[in-house]
């Protein structure tokens, strides 16, 4: 397939600042050949901008320890750290007496405001949530989860039901771009309905925040949880924006940096957001996540926005033509999303798909359930009874095929060029099948190229050789 890009690259001068370490990087396939890797699997971990790389070889210069530290280095470290936190802020849009607390990501995130959330708050929130944004509310008491909303509409009528007037604190927790659709959820019309009944919000922005502007305090999101890795930035952090109020409560880790004074049998925790930022943070981190967010803003989030918009335009018009391909939605097909495209193609298991797609064509994509098990039953039709046998097995200690689909996703550095390779591998492989042979490994379930001759990359991945070599690797 050719086409003409109409979408920038990373090679335009006005796109440079958007270059990805690693976008050139040529993988070996099982045939001999070797490929440029094309990176569809962005949803799960983005790689890093370059210009954030360089910044953090930069700050390692001046690299020290924050907050408490009188030296030199250490003043700079702490400017670097709490300017990161406020460009956090500006990204989300959110208000300046709201908190901003570094995290690891946006698991660490949301179990660390159910943690801090006053026990008199009941929280309702959807089963079609990714795993962070569903289990660490499972475990309170007092927490309703609502079906899949097969509409948009839906959304809001089941969640109206559940909200009374005057019936106390209450937090509605939603996703903000599905990790399993990429479907957005509706949320002038979530926040209006949350405040009209004295309820807040909380977002799970880990999908929204890589694609979409966003503006907590137009909005009326009260809290917001995102990861700096989707956000071009791996170096572990993410970040809990939100009203101090509901977060000065129990600190979320107990240990030092969090207090004012101890004694053997009593502690004054400190004021936000130390009082939730126990331990050493992680500076180098913060300060990438903050410019990730500083670069991306610069170049228009909006923009972002419609140019991915355009390109999942055309790659749904190329996919949607191969034979056997599913694509799983749950609401309408022009209802709007961020790039990806969660699907199976017909005979292949996912897992065997996945596999073929990185042994003989140098594409990455995610496959499994993506962390979302009851969007995914859904979607995927598994009846109760079936869901409760996968149990069962499981408890007994077996490792069953579980149903899955794979996920294509977007982000900065994807092109058109991108989706016409995915396009054409899966066109292919729908024609001919695999033109290499697979099995499933016994510990891991999982379909592999048997043999697996691509060798690894050399030092430091020597260690990742061996681990595969042993068998244990997952
Ligand atoms: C929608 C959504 N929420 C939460 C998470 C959890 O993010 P993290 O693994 O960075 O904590 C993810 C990760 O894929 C996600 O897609």
């Amino acid at each position: 397939m050719t086409t003409t890009d109409a979408r920038p690259t990373a090679t335009d001068p006005d796109r440079s600042s958007l270059r990805l370490v690693g976008a050139d990087t040529v993988v070996p396939l099982v045939t001999g050949a070797t490929r440029r890797y094309v990176n569809l699997d962005y949803a799960a971990s983005a790689p890093a901008l370059a210009c954030i790389a360089d910044a953090v070889n930069e700050l390692l210069e001046w690299y020290s320890s924050v907050h408490r530290g009188a030296g030199f280095k250490s003043r700079a470290a702490t400017a670097a750290y709490e300017g990161a936190r406020e460009s956090i802020r500006r990204f989300v849009g959110g208000r300046d007496d709201d908190a901003v607390i570094i995290t690891r990501n946006t698991t660490d995130a949301i179990n660390l405001l159910a943690v801090a959330l006053p026990e008199a708050v009941r929280v309702i929130g959807f089963a079609g949530e990714h795993h962070a944004n569903l289990l660490p509310w499972q475990r309170r008491d007092g927490c309703t989860i609502l079906p899949v909303p097969a509409t948009p509409a839906e959304l809001l009528e089941t969640l109206e039901a559940e909200l009374h007037p005057g019936g106390g604190q209450v937090l509605v927790t939603i996703t903000g771009a599905s990790n399993v659709t990429g479907e957005l959820a509706p949320l002038d019309d979530v926040s209006a309905l949350v405040h009209r009944y004295g309820a807040r919000l909380l977002v799970d922005a880990a999908q929204l925040a890589p694609h979409h502007p966003i503006d907590m305090a137009a909005t009326g999101i009260d809290y917001l949880a995102l990861s700096g890795h989707k956000l071009y930035a791996p170096f572990g952090a993410g970040a809990l924006i939100g009203g101090a109020d509901w977060l000065a409560g129990r600190p979320f880790l107990a240990g030092g940096g969090a207090v004012r004074l101890v004694t053997v049998d009593d502690v004054v925790w400190a004021d936000l957001p130390d009082r939730q930022e126990a331990g050493s943070p992680n500076v180098v981190g913060a300060v990438a996540m903050g410019l990730a967010a500083d670069t991306l803003a610069a170049y228009g989030m909006a923009r972002i926005e419609a140019e991915e918009a355009a390109l999942w335009a055309y790659a749904r018009e190329a996919f949607t033509a191969i034979p056997g391909w599913e694509h799983y939605r749950i609401w309408p097909a022009d209802h709007p999303r961020v790039g990806l495209f969660t699907f199976n193609l017909r005979p292949y298991a996912y897992d065997h798909l996945a596999a073929i797609l990185s042994a003989e064509h140098g594409i990455g994509v995610r496959h499994g359930c993506f962390c979302a098990h009851p969007l995914m039953i859904r979607l995927l039709q598994v009846d109760g009874a079936e869901a409760d046998r996968l149990m069962d097995d499981i408890r007994a200690g077996g490792h069953p095929h579980l149903p899955g689909a794979a996920r294509i996703s977007f982000g900065v550095g994807t092109t058109r060029a991108d989706v016409d390779a995915a396009a054409d591998a899966l066109r292919a492989i729908a024609a001919d099948g695999p033109a290499w042979t697979y099995a499933r490994n016994e510990a891991s379930g999982e379909y592999e190229p048997d043999p697996d001759p691509r060798p690894m990359p050399s030092l430091p991945f020597a260690m990742a050789a061996e681990h595969l070599r042993s068998g244990e690797s997952t």
